[in-house]
């Protein structure tokens, strides 16, 4: 009900009243005013003036079901929503979830990951308040061979979200971390149960650092936050609310196709290493070439200076030629 509410509240940048809530949900003035105090309780700052009814002047920075259910405006992505005060990983609780036979786009998120895994084995550690820890759950139609091109489209999806909410310039390191200003601001981690030609679910988990933070000495040099010095600051809510949106637009276009065809030029405007020299961490013989973008299938086209290679994300990772990017 404290959904209903909250709602109703933000139906109109004015007043709304009391007695116009009750009717909408058929419910009494108490109920209303109740539910109107715990909101008040956890941060939302609600205006009541009388003979004119509540009005809502802002709200807090939370991540909670009812703050998120109020705001997302989509058609199925995240519209089952399980927040935790605290949880060891999102990605872990997402695959119970799976297990149990939730829907498709059901969104797991927390405000304290104490266990958060990254890519290859390594931790992601995220400081309270600051960050947002989230995974979708997906069930999708196509086989296991197209999954890896999961994080590539919930990579678009990333950076597209930050992009408008904060007006920045965010990227695409290949294949999947999103940089700002040069440094990584998300980290995405997809897992997948499968069968040999069928894939029971997806897990797909995206770390995203929002606010000023101190950075552990071994990442200082490559992490950073969205925002930094001069950026506007936002609800973390409104993030996940936009993240939603573009990951349901894109992965709809995957879909179809099950490659990144129709995607590929898309991912190649947010890309950052393409028209740059790249160099190529291949465990046999590191190279470096020029990317030139994208195959369908979503491996890095890269001229080297004798012929052109496509490579894959599983095999070798790409760093700038003087760092990181
Ligand atoms: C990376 O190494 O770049 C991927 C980091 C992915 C972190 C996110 S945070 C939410 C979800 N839960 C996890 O345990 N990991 C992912």
């Amino acid at each position: 009900m404290r959904t209903a509410v909250l709602k109703a509240l933000r139906s109109t940048d004015g007043y709304i009243s009391g007695q116009s809530i009750c009717d909408a949900l058929d419910v009494s003035r108490t109920a209303v005013w109740k539910d109107i105090k715990k909101l008040k309780e956890e941060g939302y700052d609600i205006e009541s003036v009388s003979n004119r009814g509540y009005r809502l002047k802002s709200a807090p920075d939370i991540l909670e079901e009812h703050e998120l259910y109020s705001i997302v405006d989509t058609k199925w992505a995240g519209r089952e929503i399980h927040f935790f005060e605290e949880t060891d990983s999102t990605n872990i609780k997402a695959k119970q979830y799976a297990e149990e036979g939730c829907k498709n786009g059901t969104l797991v998120i927390t405000e304290n990951q104490t266990a958060g895994r990254g890519r290859r084995g390594r931790n992601w550690i995220s400081p309270i308040g600051a960050n947002i820890a989230m995974t979708l759950v997906l069930k999708p139609d196509f086989e296991p061979k197209s999954a890896a091109m999961v994080t590539l489209v919930t990579a678009m999806a990333c950076a597209a979200a930050i992009n408008k909410v904060y007006e920045v310039d965010a990227k695409i390191k290949w294949p999947n971390d999103i940089v700002l200003d040069g440094k990584k601001v998300i980290g995405i981690l997809t897992e997948m149960s499968a069968e040999i030609d069928y894939i029971n679910y997806l897990v797909v988990g995206v770390g995203i650092n929002v606010h000023p933070q101190d950075f552990a000495p071994e990442i200082k040099e490559i992490a950073g936050a969205i925002e930094s010095d001069g950026i506007e600051t936002h609800r973390r809510s409104e993030l996940v609310c936009e993240f939603l949106r573009e990951f349901e637009r894109y992965y709809d276009v995957f879909c179809e196709t099950q490659d990144l065809r129709n995607l590929k030029r898309e991912y190649e405007r947010l890309l950052v290493n393409i028209g740059k020299q790249v160099k190529v961490l291949d465990p046999k013989e590191p190279f470096e070439g020029k990317a030139r973008g994208i195959t369908d299938t979503g491996e890095l086209i890269v001229d080297t200076w004798d012929k052109t290679m496509a490579i894959s994300s599983g095999e070798v990772s790409v760093r700038g030629l003087y760092g990181y990017v």
